[in-house]
């Protein structure tokens, strides 16, 4: 694990869309909370698994954080076990505010794309910037048939814009970019083609790269995959990886030190070197050249086709 873990109350469950669960954390002891950086996460210990969730909180409220969380059922069930298994009152052990996404200072005005769950990394910035003033406008984009996740967490009406499905969000976009004012930074949340349009869009229409920024949103949690063995070069351990656990799992709990961040594959902060065997890689951090060379993996969500991976650790 990449931070110290405290044990908070759940102390309240809200459901602001299908599938969504907004869990409220406070501090056992009632202590106050360290402010973090708009756009943060924490990781989550969710039973015998370990996620990384956005905070949705206002990043100045010392009182509590809050996360919400899509229920994927075809995930390892670490978000099936923050929906079904943990209820108002329970403890749940929740790591220090990270940051890796946060609002670029130098923008004029924000314009913000959050597609789906992708939307809550937003949620925080929101609060940071109505408290000073920062000209934003958000874009949420949701499924047909799915409520609108933001409609209920408290963005004001005029900022919000809601797009149902990805094909109204494409038609809306062209105008969006157009009428930007200068000094407008891009900012998207969400599935990696939804990202690759978005920004692929803005450079059609000369955007700069240092305008343009995201977070891809790989989808919460690695699927299982077939067992294998991952050998530590440096100690000589080998640990069997179970076909419901992650790779980066097993070495946290060999005490190998790897640190995390994302714990979905964008970034970058968990990567090992590759001495043998064959990744299987289902990350989005690494490049063609990289996967080809088989080299390097991601532990978060890569594994390995073939029986031994054995690693630089
Ligand atoms: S923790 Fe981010 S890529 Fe693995």
């Amino acid at each position: 694990m990449s931070a110290a873990m405290r044990p908070m109350r759940v102390a309240a469950v809200e459901e602001p869309a299908p599938r969504v669960r907004t869990l409220r954390l406070e501090p056992l002891d009632g202590g106050a909370l360290a402010p973090f950086a708009p756009g943060s996460h924490v990781e989550l210990r969710c039973g015998e698994r370990v996620n990384a969730y956005s905070l949705t909180s206002d990043p100045r409220d010392a009182t509590h954080y809050a996360v919400s969380v899509l229920r994927v059922a075809e995930g390892r069930g670490g978000s099936r076990w923050l929906h079904d298994a943990l209820a108002p009152g329970q403890e749940v052990e929740v790591g220090a505010p990270r940051s890796a996404f946060a609002p670029p200072a130098a923008a004029r005005h924000h314009l913000l794309v959050g597609a789906g769950i992708g939307l809550t990394p937003f949620l925080s910035y929101v609060a940071h910037f109505e408290r000073r003033g920062i000209s934003y406008e958000l874009h949420h984009v949701h499924r047909a048939g799915d409520g609108p996740h933001a409609a209920a967490l408290g963005v004001p009406a005029p900022r919000l814009h809601l797009h149902r499905g990805r094909g109204a969000f494409a038609a809306a976009l062209p105008r969006l970019l157009d009428e930007a004012a200068i000094g407008t930074h891009l900012s998207v949340c969400g599935p990696p083609a939804m990202i690759d349009e978005a920004l692929g869009a803005a450079r059609e229409r000369g955007w700069p790269e240092g305008r343009l920024h995201s977070e891809r949103f790989v989808g919460v949690e690695a699927p299982p995959g077939t067992p294998f063995r991952v050998r530590l070069a440096r100690s000589g351990a080998e640990l069997p990886v179970g076909a419901d656990e992650t790779l980066l799992e097993v070495l946290e709990r060999a005490g190998t030190g790897l640190p995390s961040l994302c714990r979905q594959g964008v970034c970058g902060e968990c990567r090992a070197g590759v001495l043998a065997g064959e990744p299987q890689h289902h990350d989005l951090y690494l490049s063609d050249e990289e996967r080809a060379s088989g080299t390097a993996i991601m532990p978060c969500v890569s594994r390995c086709a073939s029986p031994v991976l054995e690693l630089d650790l």
